[in-house]
C-alpha cells in the first residue's frame, strides 16, 4: 500500500511535464493547475489513500506528498514563464512592441537644499563637539517663556506671534531655545548641546513663513566666556561658507542671554565690494544669527550654581542659512515644492 502510494506520487512529476510539453496557453495552464493540484485533482485524490495506511507510515508519505506538491508548482512557475516569453515574442515577431524606442527615463528624487543645510550644519557642529538633541514642538508657557526669563507682559509672548492651542495653555514653539531648558533641567552642567528643530510662528510675507527651521546652541563649563563663543561661531561659520568668510559681532538684545550679540557675516554674494548688491543693500554684511552669554536668571530657573557655571548660546536660522548659502531669493521656494527649483541643488 505504501510503496504504490509513494510510487504514484513519483509519477505524477512526469506525468505533469508529458502534460505540459502540448500547452500553448495560459488557459490550458489553468486546466493542467486544476486537474494535477485542484480540489478534485490527481494530488488530491492519491492523498485520499493516506487514511488507509498504517499510522506509522503515514508521516514518511505525507512529507514525500509535501516534496512532490512543491516540485509540481514549480514546474508550473517555468511553464507559466516559457509561455510569457513566447507572448513576447510573438509580439516582438507582429511587431506589436518598437523595441528601438527609448525607455520612459526614471525620474531621481534628492535631498531637499534645506535638509542639505540641516545635515551640513548639524555635522560641523557635532565636530566642534555639540550633542544633539530634540525637544517637543508642543510646549508649555513655562518652557517657551518663563524659564528663559521673558516675563508674562513681554511683547515676544503676543498673541499675534504665537500660535496657541485651545484653552491658552499650551502653544507651538516660538524658537528652539525650549530645548536649552529641557536640556539643562535633565542634565548636570558640563553641557555642550545642539537642538535642530521646526519653530512656529503666526507671520507670513517675503521674508517669513509661518513655520521654520531653527538649531540652538548651548555650552555650559566653568569659565566658558564671550571669547569661546566667537571663536566657536566663527569656526562653524567658516566652515559652512568659506576661510575668508569675515564676521562681526553687534550688540544685541535677548531676554535669556546678557550681554546678547547679533552675528553677522561678510556679504557671500559681493564681499562688500558691490554699492549696489541686492543682497547686502551695500553694507557689505549679512545678519545670520542671534547669540550670547547665558543669563544668570535662566540658570536661576534649572537650579544652576550661577557662581560657579557660564555659558554662551546660539540660535541659527536654517532657511536664512541656506538661502546665503544657495543664493536663494525667496524663503516661500522651499516649500512649494516645484521640482524645477529643487533640482537645482
Ligand atoms: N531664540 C532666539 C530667536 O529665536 C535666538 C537666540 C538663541 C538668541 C539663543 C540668543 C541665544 O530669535
Amino acid at each position: 500500500m505504501k510503496e504504490k502510494l509513494l510510487t504514484s506520487l513519483e509519477s505524477l512529476q512526469i506525468e505533469l511535464h508529458d502534460a505540459l510539453k502540448d500547452v500553448e496557453s495560459p488557459q490550458g495552464l489553468q486546466e493542467a493547475r486544476v486537474l494535477f493540484l485542484g480540489k478534485k485533482g490527481k494530488l488530491t485524490q492519491i492523498l485520499k489513500g493516506l487514511g488507509k495506511l498504517d499510522a506509522k507510515d503515514r508521516p514518511q508519505v505525507g512529507a514525500k506528498a509535501n516534496e512532490i506538491k512543491e516540485n509540481l508548482e514549480e514546474i508550473f512557475d517555468a511553464a507559466e514563464l516559457r509561455l510569457q516569453a513566447q507572448v513576447y515574442e510573438q509580439a516582438i515577431a507582429k511587431d506589436l512592441f518598437d523595441i528601438s524606442l527609448p525607455g520612459r527615463p526614471i525620474v531621481q528624487g534628492h535631498v531637499h537644499p534645506l535638509t542639505q543645510i540641516y545635515e551640513l550644519a548639524t555635522q560641523t557642529l557635532e565636530k566642534i563637539g555639540f550633542q544633539t538633541y530634540s525637544g517637543p514642538e508642543i510646549e508649555d508657557d513655562y518652557h517657551n517663556f518663563e524659564a528663559l526669563n521673558i516675563p508674562e507682559d513681554h511683547p515676544a509672548r503676543d498673541l499675534q506671534d504665537t500660535f496657541y492651542l485651545p484653552g491658552l495653555k499650551w502653544l507651538l514653539r516660538t524658537h528652539t531655545s525650549t530645548v536649552q531648558i529641557h536640556v539643562m533641567e535633565q542634565n548636570e552642567a558640563p553641557i555642550r548641546m545642539i537642538a535642530p528643530g521646526v519653530v512656529y510662528r503666526a507671520d507670513s510675507d517675503v521674508t517669513h513663513t509661518p513655520m521654520f527651521h531653527q538649531i540652538e546652541g548651548l555650552w555650559i563649563d566653568q569659565k566658558t566666556t564671550f571669547a569661546d563663543l566667537k571663536g566657536v561661531l566663527t569656526l562653524f561659520i567658516q566652515e559652512i561658507f568659506d576661510q575668508k568668510t569675515q564676521v562681526r559681532f553687534r550688540p544685541s538684545y535677548f531676554p535669556f542671554t546678557e550681554p546678547s550679540a547679533e552675528l553677522d557675516i561678510s556679504c557671500v554674494f559681493c564681499q562688500g565690494k558691490k554699492k549696489n548688491c541686492a543682497i547686502c543693500k551695500g553694507t557689505g554684511w549679512l545678519e545670520i544669527l542671534g547669540c550670547g552669554m547665558v543669563d544668570p536668571a535662566v540658570f536661576k530657573y534649572v537650579k544652576y550654581d550661577e557662581e560657579k557655571y557660564t555659558g554662551f548660546a546660539f540660535g541659527i536660522g536654517l532657511e536664512r542659512l541656506a538661502m546665503l548659502k544657495f543664493g536663494i531669493n525667496d524663503l516661500r521656494l522651499f516649500f512649494e515644492n516645484d521640482y524645477r527649483f529643487l533640482e537645482q541643488f
